[in-house]
């Protein structure tokens, strides 16, 4: 049996993309589910908290934690059936998710091309259902498996199981806390692949790069995100971030109503159940935040949705930028934004 070996008072500066240090009191390194049950019996979570790090894209660090941090590293990649049309792929929870991404598209399979260049893991994406430019991760989710704190076992979870919603699955609600994701299996697609070209900002890109005439495959659209990405977002390995830091939030049609009479030009998309959702991006922007900074936070000048560190920051510096936002937002517009980043 491997023994755990265990690190006293570590820092988490490299394991988080705002790049900010906090220490960990122990951390452990879990690179397969024998692991994880070695740990579980011979320690299982210690009174001062468990805190479950894939590759802390989405993790603002505000203090040093005094419990056990699972950085999860867990690797693999395996095709676990196929037939003429799709294949089932299942990733270890450790593996990069854009590096994954690249792999399908050299591969020739289609599903996840859209969500190129999110920063992270496969095994936080489900948490969080990741999506961009039109795709979510439930488009292409077969199903995961994921390691049950209270009891020790694998449990596996189909789609409706995980109950994904808009940055959102059962992960962050009902079992909030008790499963570990140590493995995910999507089902993509063989060629002929249906492209999700509607977003306008992949359209226009996809025009610039694919002579007229001729039909954009997978390995363009993933192309043109990355070229979308890199335009606007901040890459966390110059400028630490988290990507979007607050969900774009869904107001009740008449406050938006009420609101465009104030505000003739705010963006607003209808949803299904009769809500409008508003880009977070313009109430900050509208706010007077984008470009600015508090300390060594601010807001991206490009993209004020994502805060940035723009070196020395500290997470409380990181978190008192948050909040002033948020209440510029709730003051102005009488919305309250909700963090898409986990706070510790
Ligand atoms: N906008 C502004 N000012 C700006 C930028 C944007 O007013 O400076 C407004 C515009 O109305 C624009 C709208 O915001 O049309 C939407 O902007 P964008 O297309 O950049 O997308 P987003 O809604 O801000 C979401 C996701 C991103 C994802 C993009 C593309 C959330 C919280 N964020 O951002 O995901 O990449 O769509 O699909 O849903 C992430 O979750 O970390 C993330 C980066």
């Amino acid at each position: 049996m491997p023994t755990l070996s265990i690190e006293l008072h570590k820092d988490l500066r490299p394991f988080n993309t705002f790049g900010l240090s906090a220490y960990t009191a122990r951390y452990l390194q879990v690179a397969d589910e024998a692991a994880l049950q070695e740990w579980w019996q011979t320690q299982g979570t210690p009174p001062e908290g468990l805190l479950v790090l894939g590759g802390g894209s989405n993790v603002l660090l505000t203090r040093d934690f005094p419990g056990l941090t699972l950085h999860m590293a867990i690797r693999g990649q395996e095709v676990i059936a196929e037939d003429d049309r799709t294949v089932l792929w299942q990733l270890g929870a450790g593996e990069c998710w854009h590096d994954s991404v690249l792999s399908a598209v050299d591969s020739g399979w289609g599903g996840i091309e859209n969500l190129a260049l999110i920063p992270g893991t496969v095994g936080a994406a489900p948490m969080q259902n990741i999506g961009a430019y039109g795709v979510e991760l439930k488009d292409v989710f077969h199903s995961l498996q994921a390691f049950h704190l209270p009891t020790g076992h694998i449990h596996t979870f189909d789609k409706e199981a995980c109950r994904f919603g808009y940055r959102t699955s059962v992960f962050k609600h009902e079992v909030k806390g008790q499963y570990i994701i140590t493995r995910v299996t999507l089902r993509l697609h063989k060629a002929p692949h249906v492209l999700h070209t509607g977003y306008g900002a992949v359209a226009e890109e996809l025009a610039l790069r694919v002579p007229a005439g001729q039909s954009p495959g997978i390995t363009d659209v993933a192309q043109a995100v990355m070229a979308i990405r890199r335009s606007k977002l901040p890459d966390p390995a110059e400028l630490g971030n988290a990507g979007s830091f607050f969900k774009n939030p869904l107001v009740p049609a008449a406050q938006h109503s009420k609101l465009r009479t104030h505000y003739p030009e705010i963006p607003g998309w209808p949803q299904p159940d009769g809500q409008v959702k508003v880009p977070a991006a313009w109430l900050i922007e509208q706010t007077g935040w984008k470009g600015k900074r508090l300390g060594h936070a601010g807001a991206h000048a490009r993209q004020p949705l994502v805060l940035v560190n723009y070196g020395g920051a500290t997470g409380q510096e990181m978190l008192a930028l948050a909040q002033a936002i948020r209440q510029s937002v709730r003051h102005t517009f009488d919305i309250d934004l909700e963090p898409e980043v986990n706070v510790v």
